[in-house]
Formats: C-alpha cells, sequence, structure tokens
C-alpha cells in the first residue's frame, strides 16, 4: 500500500471552526479520491507495519474539514478483526434518533488533529440512527453503537467546527462520570 499524500491540519488551524456545507451529487472525481485517501490513511494508520514505518499515529476516523475540505463528508475504518476493516463513508449525516443512554470512552477520545494528551470525558449516545449517503449518492441508514457511536459523533462534531476537547468540563474534567457508563 502506497501513503496518500494527506495533510491534516491541527487543531490550532481556524479552518478546523468552520461550519462544512452539505454536498451534491455526483461528487467530482476530486472529492472521490480524497474520500478513498482519507480510507486508506486511516487503515495504514491502523496496520502496525505502515503504522511504524511512516510514524503514524492510529486513527478510526477523519472529517474532510481535517484536510481544509469544507464538506459534509467524514469517513470511519473500524478494524473488525486483526487487520480486516469495515469502512464507512458518511456524507451529508442526519440523526434521525439517539439513545437516552450516554456513554464516554475510558481511555478518553483521540483526534489526529489534536497533538497532545488530553485529559477529561466526552458525553455521546450509546446509540444512534443516522441518514447518509454513500459515496455514489445513495441515501442509506445506519444504526450504531457503542465506539461506533463515539466514532460518528466525533466526526459529526467536526462538520460543525467542534472538537472532542471543547467537549470536557475544563474545571471538572471528568464531571458527571458516575452518570455515564464507560466503554
Ligand atoms: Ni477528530
Amino acid at each position: 500500500m502506497k501513503l496518500p499524500n494527506l495533510t491534516i491540519l491541527d487543531e490550532v488551524d481556524k479552518r478546523l471552526r468552520l461550519t462544512s456545507k452539505e454536498v451534491t451529487f455526483p461528487l467530482s472525481k476530486e472529492d472521490k479520491d480524497t474520500i478513498n485517501d482519507m480510507l486508506t490513511y486511516l487503515e495504514m494508520s491502523q496496520i502496525e507495519e505502515y503504522n511504524k514505518k511512516y510514524n503514524l499515529r492510529a486513527g478510526w476516523g477523519m472529517a474532510c474539514i481535517q484536510l481544509g475540505i469544507p464538506k459534509r463528508i467524514f469517513v470511519i475504518v473500524e478494524e473488525t478483526e486483526k487487520e480486516k476493516f469495515k469502512k464507512y463513508v458518511v456524507i451529508n449525516p442526519k440523526v434521525i434518533s439517539h439513545s437516552e443512554e450516554l456513554v464516554f470512552v475510558g481511555e478518553g477520545e483521540g483526534c489526529l488533529s489534536v497533538n497532545r494528551e488530553v485529559e477529561g470525558i466526552v458525553p455521546r449516545y450509546a446509540r444512534m440512527n443516522v441518514e447518509a449517503y454513500d459515496i455514489d449518492g445513495n441515501k442509506y441508514t445506519i444504526r450504531v453503537r457503542e465506539e461506533l457511536s463515539v466514532a460518528f459523533q466525533h466526526e459529526m462534531d467536526h462538520l460543525d467546527g467542534i472538537l472532542f476537547v471543547d467537549k470536557i468540563d475544563k474545571k471538572n474534567p471528568y464531571k458527571n462520570m458516575n452518570k455515564m457508563r464507560e466503554i
């Protein structure tokens, strides 16, 4: 595999604060190439051989705005078994419904744009039904739960210019921890 040449914006970059715009179909070749590059990058970041070779931080998800492209597109690459990956292309997503139950990632969330240790927890819905479009413009609905639900919410926040660090209470980074389930 060849590592795509992507420049991921750091949190100090103001472009990460933009609200991304809905996209229309068909996608341009450029947008499709970007999506495929993001998928390849994330997959390689989770494979030890490439992770070491290219000194990559392992990442699950990436939104177009992290490359400076303000379009409502993100991708997620989930390792389902060792070096087997499920890939999600999520365009113009809308949350249809979500659980009352909240969860948080015990080890903390990470983001390829946040290059520092961050203390604290982020409340997320345990489950959601999301409506979105795939790379060919086909509408689909997906039910996500647990880590995948967290990943979807993290990436959807990027589309609105929000970073996970914004959602951590500054004075009490573990606020309401006992009201949520740790995953
Ligand atoms: Ni992120």
